[in-house]
């Protein structure tokens, strides 16, 4: 029987490259996002190119609601995932923090640490039941070191490595692998949400240097996933090459 990935946040970037990436390693996957049309767009592409089974769950993971009921929703089978890749996450606004904006803070708080234990309570209680699994935990370079106006993005992704570290903890005892992926700048969708659609000033983000792309980190995934059932890596910090720390990026 195939394997399968749960990838949350697979409507753009690092999540969609990680389905495309599964599914070409035969497994079945049950993708979210919001944006049902992408969700089902994908499925269908992924459908005809790899044969892979998907099932599709469309919410919000800052409603802790609709995530449990489109998760215990799912037909039996799909609750037998075997890696769970929390992805969804954004950046909202880069301001100094005397002038931060109150809703921003609560999206990103509410999105990158509240979503990301909502969905891994659900599954990994399935994988407690399976007796085995994978939780790969998107962080960031953010979640290693703060970066001027970065402030409640850097805390959340800092609360990201907290949680893997902990999840490991109370998880070992179960067989289950708890990872951490933290990447560098990745050209994906990311700047454009945290610039609130100014693709202009998202763009500058990228200009003159090579950043990561989405694949690079899915191949990482990718990699940590598919080691020997005896070992696990806990935690991976990946840049591109003219970016040797969240500040320091050599421009041409
Ligand atoms: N790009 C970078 O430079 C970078 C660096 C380090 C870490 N990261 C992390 O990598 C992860 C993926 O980001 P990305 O770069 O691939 O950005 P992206 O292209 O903007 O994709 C973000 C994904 O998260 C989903 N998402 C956001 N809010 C959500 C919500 N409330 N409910 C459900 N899904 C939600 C989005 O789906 P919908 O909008 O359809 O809901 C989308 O699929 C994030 O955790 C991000 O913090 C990115």
């Amino acid at each position: 029987m195939a394997k399968i990935a749960l990838i949350t946040g697979a409507t753009a970037g690092i999540g969609e490259a990680c389905a495309e990436l599964f599914a070409r390693e035969n497994y079945n996957l049950v993708l979210t996002g919001r944006r049902l049309d992408r969700l089902e767009k994908l499925a269908g592409r992924l459908n005809k190119k790899h044969n892979t089974e998907v099932a599709v769950c469309a919410f919000d993971v800052r409603d802790r609601e609709q995530v449990i009921s489109n998760f215990e929703n799912l037909p039996a089978k799909w609750k037998k995932v075997d890696v769970l890749i929390n992805n969804a996450g954004l950046s909202q606004g880069l301001d100094p923090i005397q002038n931060g904006n109150l809703d921003d803070w609560d999206t990103m708080i509410d999105t990158n640490i509240k979503g990301l234990l909502y969905v891994s309570k659900v599954v990994s209680n399935w994988m407690i039941a399976n007796g085995k699994g994978h939780i790969v935990n998107i962080g960031s370079i953010a979640g290693k070191e703060v970066y001027p106006n970065g402030n409640v993005y850097c805390a959340s992704k800092h609360a990201v490595d907290a949680l893997n570290k902990g999840m490991r903890i109370d998880l070992v005892q179960h067989g289950i692998k708890v990872t951490a992926i933290h990447p560098g700048a990745v050209e994906t969708e990311f700047s454009e949400v945290r610039f609130k659609g100014d693709k202009e000033r998202a763009k500058k983000v990228y200009d003159g240097f090579d950043p990561l792309m989405a694949e690079d980190i899915a191949e990482t995934i990718w990699f940590v996933v598919s080691r020997p059932k005896h070992v696990n890596i806990n935690d991976l910090l990946i840049m591109p090459t003219a970016q040797a720390n969240a500040t320091t990026i050599v421009r041409k």
